[in-house]
Order: structure tokens, then C-alpha cells, then sequence
């Protein structure tokens, strides 16, 4: 199968597309590098010894993806261009919906006119808000979202929704994910995020490289085992596994539009977390509790009956594995 794969320099696509190329198919990445490095292509070559295609391209221009669509019989695309930040989504939301809304409005388009009509789409646990109860399944409620960037996604969601009961040719996927973290265990690729992370995980890195002075814990009052927040972290190359399964499903069997929680099932907290990474990789990281971050939930963690079922997708990568892989990428990353 040929695979276009949007936003395939970024943390999960590159992953993504290193599976991809593992499993045979041929990729095609558009990307235009405003959240990644083009190094990123290098490396992914590196790991699979395997060339595909690239456009340095914004998804925004209609013509130029058009053109691709021209140039190349696609049969099947994933998407993961996006902004992420929620902070970020908060002071500059219209820059978030155009870039998060608008391109795959665009995007879906231009793939109807070529009759291209398999799309998995990365959406995040981030559509359910608060949850009432945990683990969340697939149908607990959304749309509650705190955050212009959530509410992105579960605008996008509706799109795709809405699409599908129009047209029922077309075979989408959405994947909602939890919290991934880790890295490909060549240490080539990872997550590289831009300024001081917002996230549990990089946050951690940088402190065990000495380049942020401590982790501070926002809060330990939340109703959980030691009062720090709970989540359920996936290892990306485990995520990268789910897509590879969701195109499966997609080529084999009947049309339509399906939803998967893709985690591990398991939530951990703050403090384990910090636990396990001393452990994993056998450092000290300082840390602080301070006040509750804003719009933090107390436990988010994943029913992953439905993705086992229906796609044979079970994480398969324990946290020790998430550790170590995260440490191995970060302290080989050049500042
Ligand atoms: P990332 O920022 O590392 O990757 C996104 C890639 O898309 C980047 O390489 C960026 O340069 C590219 N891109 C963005 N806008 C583009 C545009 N208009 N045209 C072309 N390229 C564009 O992010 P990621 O962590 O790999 O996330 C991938 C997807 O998964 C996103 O849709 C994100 O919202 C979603 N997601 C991420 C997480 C997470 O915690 N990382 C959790 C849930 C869902
Ligand atoms: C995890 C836990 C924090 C940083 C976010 C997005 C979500 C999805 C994944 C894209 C929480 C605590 C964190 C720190 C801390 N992204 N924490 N100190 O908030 O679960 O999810 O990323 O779709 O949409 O909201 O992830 O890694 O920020 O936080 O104590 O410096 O770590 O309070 O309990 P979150 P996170």
C-alpha cells in the first residue's frame, strides 16, 4: 500500500512511518517542519534502511497537496499534522482551528476528488474532558473539553462523523490517545519539544540532563493513591504499532468509521512515575510539589478492550521500557 503521511516528521508520525516501512508499505511524508527537523527523514533511513518520498509542504495550501494526489496513487493516509500545545491553544486558538480544523477539511476534500477515502486520524484522549468514571471507553461522553486544542479534536471527530454518514465508502480511524512517551530504542528518534515542556515525561529529561533545575508536581491533594495525577502512558512505538493495525483493518475489512482508545490500561502517577524513572535509569530527579495546573483532571486512564477485540492492538512495552528509552533519547540529543 502506498501511505501518505501528514506531519510523518513529528514525534508519533516518525515513529509511524518507521513501522510502516517495516511492514512493507511505501510512504509518502508531507510535513512542513514547524514542529519537527528535517534530520528526523535521516534518521528514520537509519533505523529501516528504507527511502520513501518527501514534501517540505503546509497542509494549508490546497494546490500543492492537490498536486501530490496528482503525482502519486495514494490508496490510504494518515494524519497526524497538527498543533499540540494546549497552553498554546489557549492565547492563539484561531491559529489552532485553522491549522487543526481547516487542513483536513482541505485535506479531506482533495482525497474524495482522488477517491481516496481511508484515513486514520490521531485524536486524543483529550475529547473526554473530565471523565465521569475510569477506565474511559470508547462511549463515554465528549466534547467537554477545556482547551481550544481539545476542542479542536473533537471538532475534527464531528467532521469525520458527519462525513461518514453522508458517505459511508469512505473507512476512517479514529485513535484517541492517551499519554505517550518513550522513544525508538535506536535512540535516533524521539520526542524533541520546542522550549520548556509542558509534559510529565520531557520535563523529567531535561531535569536528569541537568538542563532544568527541578520537576515541580502540580499537586498531591487529587483523589488518587499518593494524591498526584494519573494517567495512562503509552510507548510510541507500541502507538506506531495501533496505527499499523487501524491501516489493517481499513484494507481488509468492510467500510466504516471506528473509534479506538489506544493506551495501556494501566494509570500511573506523578510520583511513580518520578519512581520509575529513577529506577529505570538508576538517577535522582529533584522535584517539588507545587499547586494544582489548571484544568488538570485527577485520573485518566483507557478501556482497551475495543482496540484488542477489533484490532488485535495490545501495548506490549512496559514502563521501564518507556523510561529508558525516553533517557536514551534525550541525553544523546545535541542542544
Ligand atoms: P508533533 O508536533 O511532533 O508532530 C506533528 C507534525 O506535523 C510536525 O512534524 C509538524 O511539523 C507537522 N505539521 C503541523 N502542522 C502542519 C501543517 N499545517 N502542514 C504540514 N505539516 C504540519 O506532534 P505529535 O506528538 O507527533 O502528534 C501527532 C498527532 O497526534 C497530532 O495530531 C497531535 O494532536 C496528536 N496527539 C498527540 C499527543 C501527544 O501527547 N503527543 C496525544 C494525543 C494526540
Ligand atoms: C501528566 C501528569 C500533570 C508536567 C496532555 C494533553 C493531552 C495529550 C497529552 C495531546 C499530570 C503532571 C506534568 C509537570 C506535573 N496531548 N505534571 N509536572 O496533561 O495528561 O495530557 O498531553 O493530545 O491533550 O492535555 O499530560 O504530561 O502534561 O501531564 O506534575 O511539569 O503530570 O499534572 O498529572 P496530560 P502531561
Amino acid at each position: 500500500m502506498k501511505i501518505l503521511v501528514t506531519g510523518g516528521a513529528g514525534y508519533i508520525g516518525s515513529h509511524t512511518v518507521v513501522e510502516l516501512l517495516n511492514n512493507n508499505h511505501e510512504v509518502i511524508i508531507v510535513d512542513n517542519f514547524s514542529n519537527s527537523k528535517p534530520e528526523v527523514l535521516e534518521n528514520i533511513k537509519k533505523i529501516t534502511g528504507k527511502d520513501f518520498k518527501f514534501y517540505q509542504e503546509d497542509l494549508i495550501n490546497k494546490d500543492k497537496i492537490n498536486q501530490i494526489f496528482e503525482e502519486n496513487q495514494i490508496d490510504a493516509v494518515i494524519d497526524f499534522a497538527a498543533f499540540k500545545a494546549v497552553g498554546e491553544s489557549t492565547k492563539i486558538p484561531v491559529k489552532y482551528y485553522i491549522n487543526n480544523v481547516s487542513t483536513i477539511l482541505f485535506l479531506l476534500e482533495i482525497m474524495d476528488s482522488h477517491n481516496v477515502k481511508k484515513l486514520v486520524f490521531s485524536s486524543s484522549a483529550t475529547v473526554y474532558g473530565t471523565p465521569d468514571n475510569v477506565p474511559i471507553n470508547e462511549e463515554s461522553k465528549t466534547g467537554d473539553t477545556t482547551n481550544p486544542y481539545g476542542t479542536s479534536k473533537f471538532f475534527v471527530e464531528k467532521i469525520l462523523k458527519d462525513l461518514y454518514a453522508a458517505d459511508n465508502t469512505w473507512d476512517i480511524a479514529i485513535l484517541r490517545y492517551f499519554n505517550p512517551v518513550g522513544a525508538h530504542e535506536s535512540g535516533l528518534i524521539g520526542e524533541e519539544p520546542v522550549g520548556i515542556p509542558a509534559n510529565l515525561m520531557p520535563f523529567i529529561t531535561k531535569v536528569a540532563k541537568g538542563e532544568l533545575e527541578e520537576l515541580k508536581v502540580f499537586g498531591n491533594d487529587y483523589d488518587t493513591l499518593d494524591g498526584t495525577g494519573v494517567r495512562d502512558y503509552i510507548h510510541v512505538v507500541d502507538l506506531a504499532i495501533a496505527h499499523e493495525k487501524a491501516l489493517e483493518k481499513l484494507i481488509k475489512e468492510e467500510k466504516g468509521l471506528y473509534i479506538y482508545n489506544i493506551g495501556t490500561g494501566k494509570g500511573y502517577s506523578v510520583l511513580e512515575m518520578i519512581q520509575a524513572f529513577e529506577k529505570a535509569n538508576n538517577l535522582t530527579i529533584k522535584y517539588q510539589i507545587t499547586e494544582r495546573r489548571p484544568g488538570d483532571i485527577a485520573k485518566c486512564y483507557s478501556d482497551t478492550k475495543k482496540a484488542e477485540k477489533e484490532l488485535g492492538f495490545v501495548a506490549k512495552k512496559s514502563l521501564e521500557d518507556m523510561c529508558k528509552d525516553s533517557w536514551n533519547f534525550e541525553k544523546n540529543l545535541k542542544k
